[in-house]
């Protein structure tokens, strides 16, 4: 193998750009040249491509974003539009490519990899969502991210004796709005995996309200409520008979922004490096996976026939330390 190429798809997440250093960096120890492909697979289907040397990843590793931008194409799930991007791909000598993003740029990789341009994907999305790996890239930013927020929005809840409905994202997952929760110390957590009652919500608010609580913080995933947004529904549904008055606050994509943090730059560093030793060495159809503290090969197929599981223990936990 001479020449890979490095591509972020999907959502973006903070420490893409680290792993576009590492991968750069390391290939470039490997003696093997690199190609950056701009806006994720729609750049392989327009065969926009850009040589990438040591210079062009220096001073990235802080920044939150990707230097190569980043699209969501669902052009590429036609088998025509890929005959496109590895003809490209043929055209530009590029043998093997490294992808960097969520499930759906897996599902991409996958079937490249199927098609003839071997893949090794690094798993970057703020969700945390993908089977075979402990944590993603960026989620360990977005939840500081979070955790800050409701720092910030429970001194003016307390001061004004208030429930705060906090919005996060998760359009299929809770674990932003579990953990985020959990370490914000929220007093109760609405997650699409676990079923809710508003009138036990409700209920349960009023008693810590009547407890003397100065305050409650309910965290809501954006993906518990299909038809709009998750945190009105719920402030709306609550605002009757709580005791204390509702307000709603919605993170947004402000969760995705930011500088990563030295966790997602740590992990962006070791996966992508690892991800071309795995690519050079003629292994390819898998992703890199952080399970505990060490890196693993995990078949796409096995990653994406499974799904990730929320651990309902430290949901649980959660409940309990918000007595
Ligand atoms: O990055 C993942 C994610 O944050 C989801 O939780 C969210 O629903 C989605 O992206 C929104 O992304 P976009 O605004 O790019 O459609």
């Amino acid at each position: 193998m001479k020449k890979i190429g490095v591509l972020t798809s999907g959502g973006d997440s903070p420490g893409m750009n680290a792993a576009i250093r590492a991968t750069v960096r390391k290939a470039k120890a490997l003696g093997l040249d690199v190609v950056g492909i701009n806006s994720g697979y729609e750049g392989c289907l327009v065969g926009d491509f850009r040589e990438l040397d040591l210079k062009d990843v220096g001073g990235i590793i802080e920044e939150g974003g990707t230097m190569l931008r980043s699209k969501r194409a669902p052009e590429f799930k036609e088998k025509e539009e890929r005959a496109k991007a590895i003809r490209n791909f043929h055209q530009e000598g590029v043998e093997g490519v490294i992808v960097i993003g969520g499930d759906g740029t897996l599902r991409g990789a996958k079937a490249l990899n199927r098609e003839g341009i071997p893949t090794v994907c690094v798993p970057a999305t703020i969700d945390n969502d993908i089977y075979g790996t402990d944590m993603t890239i960026g989620v360990d930013t977005c939840l500081n991210t979070v955790v800050e927020s409701i720092d910030r929005i429970r001194t003016t809840a307390s001061a004004l004796e208030r429930t705060f409905i906090v919005e996060v994202m998760g359009r299929d997952s809770g674990y932003i709005a579990l953990m985020g929760g959990l370490s914000g110390g929220a007093e109760q957590i609405l997650i699409p995996e676990v079923d809710y009652d508003l009138e036990k919500v409700a209920k349960e608010i009023y008693d810590g309200y009547k407890r003397g609580k100065q305050h409650m913080i309910v965290v809501v995933a954006e993906g518990i409520y299909k038809e709009g947004s998750a945190a009105h529904h719920v402030g709306q549904n609550l605002k009757k008979q709580i005791g204390f008055e509702v307000r709603v606050t919605v993170l947004g994509h402000m969760q995705r922004g930011g500088n990563p943090s030295a966790f997602d730059r740590g992990i962006a560093s070791r996966l992508g490096a690892e991800a071309v030793t795995t690519l050079s060495e003629g292994e390819s159809g898998v992703m890199l996976g952080l399970q505990g503290h060490n890196i693993e090969t995990v078949d796409y197929s096995e990653v994406l026939s499974n799904e990730k599981k929320i651990d309902m223990e430290l949901y649980e936990l959660a409940q309990t330390l918000a007595q």
